[in-house]
C-alpha cells in the first residue's frame, strides 16, 4: 500500500475545479488520507520544488505555488503514486491525453492544475513537508474487498 502527495495548485481552486479533481481520485478507487487548504509560503514553495532550482521557469513556478491557496492531499492505495500520475497525464496540457486531468482541462505547461510525487520516495518527503503525522488519518474503507 502506496501514499502519495497530491496538490491541487492554485489555479485548480480559482477555476474552482476542487471538487472535480478530488472526485476523479476517489472516483479511481484511492483512500483519502489528508486533505487541507494552505497558502504556501516562499519558503514552503522553494522546499517542494527545491529539485527544479536554477530551471528558467523557476521563480515563476514559485510564483504561481504561492499565487494563492493550494489544496493539499494525501491519497493512499495499491501503486498509488504511478495511479495517481496515470490519472494527472503529461505536464504539459496540449500533451495530456484525453480523460487524464491535464488533458481534459489543461492547456498550460506551468497551470496544469495538479502536482503529484514521481516517486515513493519523494511522496514520503513531500507529504512529510506538507503534513504532520497528526494531520493523516488512517481508515479501513468499507469497500476494501471490492475495490481493491
Ligand atoms: P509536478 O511536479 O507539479 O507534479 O509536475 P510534473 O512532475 O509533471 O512536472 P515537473 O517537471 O516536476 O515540473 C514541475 C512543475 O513546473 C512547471 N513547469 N513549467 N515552463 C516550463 O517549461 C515548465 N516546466 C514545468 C509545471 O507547473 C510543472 O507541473
Ligand atoms: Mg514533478
Amino acid at each position: 500500500m502506496q501514499r502519495t502527495l497530491i496538490l491541487l495548485k492554485p489555479d485548480s481552486v480559482q477555476r474552482r475545479l476542487v471538487g472535480t479533481l478530488i472526485h476523479r481520485f476517489e472516483q479511481k478507487g484511492l483512500r483519502l488520507v489528508g486533505m487541507k487548504l494552505v497558502q504556501a509560503s516562499r519558503e514552503l514553495a522553494e522546499q517542494h520544488y527545491a529539485v527544479h532550482k536554477g530551471k528558467p521557469f523557476y521563480e515563476s513556478l514559485l510564483s504561481f505555488l504561492t499565487s494563492g491557496p493550494t489544496v493539499a492531499l494525501v491519497w493512499e492505495g495499491r501503486e498509488a503514486v504511478a495511479v495517481a500520475r496515470g490519472l494527472m497525464g503529461a505536464t504539459d496540457g496540449t500533451k495530456a491525453p484525453p480523460a487524464t486531468i491535464r488533458g481534459d482541462f489543461a492547456l498550460s505547461v506551468q497551470n496544469n492544475l495538479v502536482h503529484g510525487s514521481d516517486s515513493v520516495e519523494n511522496a514520503t518527503t513531500e507529504i512529510n513537508l506538507w503534513f504532520s503525522a497528526a494531520e493523516l488519518v488512517s481508515w479501513q474503507p468499507a469497500d476494501a474487498n471490492w475495490v481493491g
